[in-house]
């Protein structure tokens, strides 16, 4: 337990880099093992979750180097020479993938081209998150997979460890019914080993992350809105580097910050700005946030858009975040509900029932902790799922908030106790080490610079 105290601040001002996007990061490395080729990828971030992934293939057989990059305390320039589609090999032990939930939907979609039996399992948090989204599609493509049975836990869900025995797969048309990038993203890993067209259909679109990857690394894949459809048993070309945009759900923390935090002007370098991450921006600038983008490249190697971010503060209003936006933004609701906090009015959060299978129930988390610092927050369930409101007054009082366990809600939490009329005492931030190691020593820089 690393028990953390947060004193009010008076500005936050300064330009800062952060490592690695931990979506992009994943898919780059396990296209990168699947290719033929060697492939170097930059700013790749040291964190647990992007180190599970890197780990999950060495154990596969995959030969993975690592060095940190100069001048960042997280990031690190990782060479995967690739095995190709068939030159995985069967691990020793099972996989243990911590806390990280992509990788294990992820990996479960190679796996299921794998012809050989692998177990995957993971910690306390991950073992409770529900499996059946990827393990349906992935049977029904032909993979033979053995989950934990949930009579115990009285549902129909599957959860970890999973034991998977992969190959012989078909191609599938599937339509997706929970709008998630990672079951996506799973059924066109697999669909790499099958023979024909695999068709996705998604409910409401959701990060493109992997569809551009795959078409940076030759992958036969073409994408009509919604629709996607890939060509499988084609070999990989690695495009030989791949860079990295810093992660936006990072920069997240501090475009907030610098929205609420009065005397603020924080620039946040080489950020992705894929539109489909960029709910974040979107949904802030309608509250009224002074957000602008530069330095906008729009072609790099690996296909994502990248640029600068800059926020100053602002005088927010309540908005609606509509169910179709939900999934442009899902990881950054923790930190928008602070955000509706300081605005002032009703905001709404339409179809946010998703945010009960992350890394904790981030409603439960959320919500106790906004009422734990004075924020009037309500649960309502709807015909289609459950809305969460926020009444934002303008300011949060001091208070006593738990993290959960749950890296953004703790940073979600810390930039709320920087803003706030008091002290805010979070429970236990080690945590942060999930997603963003250095994001305390990101911040401190910042607050430093006082202004008079
Ligand atoms: C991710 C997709 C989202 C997101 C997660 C990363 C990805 O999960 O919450 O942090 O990289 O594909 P879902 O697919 O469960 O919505």
């Amino acid at each position: 337990m690393k028990s953390f105290s947060v004193v009010p601040a008076c500005g936050a001002q300064g330009s800062i880099k952060l490592s690695g996007d931990k979506s992009i990061a994943h898919r780059a490395l396990i296209l990168s093992a699947l290719s033929q080729q060697k492939t170097a990828i930059y700013n790749y971030p040291s964190s647990d979750d992007c180190l599970a992934t890197l780990n999950a293939f060495k154990a596969l057989g995959c030969r993975i180097s690592q060095k940190k990059e100069k001048g960042k305390s997280s990031a690190l320039t990782v060479t995967v020479k690739g095995q190709g589609l068939s030159g995985l090999r069967r691990p020793a032990r099972p996989i243990f993938v911590g806390e990280s939930g992509t990788t294990m939907r992820l990996l479960l979609g190679v796996l299921a081209g794998c012809s050989f039996q692998t177990t995957v399992t993971g910690a306390s948090s991950l073992v409770r998150r529900p499996m059946a989204r990827v393990c349906i599609p992935l049977r029904l493509m032909g993979a033979r997979i053995e989950a934990r049975g949930t009579q115990d836990l009285g549902s129909n869900e599957e959860y970890p460890p999973l034991n998977i025995t992969g190959g012989e797969l078909q191609p599938l048309t599937y339509t997706i019914p929970v709008a998630s990038a990672q079951v996506k993203s799973a059924i066109l890993l697999a669909a790499l080993f099958a023979d024909g067209v695999t068709r996705v259909i998604e409910p409401i679109a959701t990060r493109d992350h992997t569809e551009r990857m795959l078409a940076a690394f030759g992958a036969r894949i073409k994408v009509n809105k919604q629709k996607i459809s890939l060509i499988g048993n084609t070999a990989l070309t690695s495009p030989r580097s791949v860079y990295v945009p810093a992660d936006i759900s990072s920069a997240a923390f501090f475009i907030v910050l610098g929205a609420i935090m009065p005397n603020s002007l924080v620039t946040i370098e080489g950020v992705g700005l894929n539109p489909t991450r960029m709910g974040i921006v979107q949904v802030l600038r309608r509250m009224g946030a002074d957000i602008k983008v530069k330095n906008q490249k729009l072609k790099v190697k690996n296909a994502e858009p990248i640029g600068d971010i800059i926020v100053a503060t602002s005088k927010l209003k309540a908005t609606v975040i509509k169910r179709e936006e939900i999934p442009l933004l899902i990881d950054e609701i923790p930190i928008l509900m602070v955000a509706a906090s300081f605005a002032r009015g009703r905001t709404v959060f339409q179809d946010a029932q998703e945010l009960r299978v992350k890394e904790t129930d981030r409603i439960v988390s959320m919500v106790r902790n906004l009422r734990a610092l004075g924020v009037r927050a309500e649960i309502n369930k709807t015909a289609q799922g459950e809305n969460v409101a926020v009444y934002g007054a303008g300011s949060v009082c001091a208070g006593r908030v738990e993290s959960f366990g749950d890296h953004r809600t703790a940073m979600s939490m810390i930039v709320a106790g920087l803003c706030a009329q008091g002290k805010v005492q979070i429970d236990d931030i080690s945590c942060l080490n999930k997603s963003f190691p250095d994001f305390l020593s990101v911040l401190k820089p910042l607050l430093a610079k006082r202004v008079s």
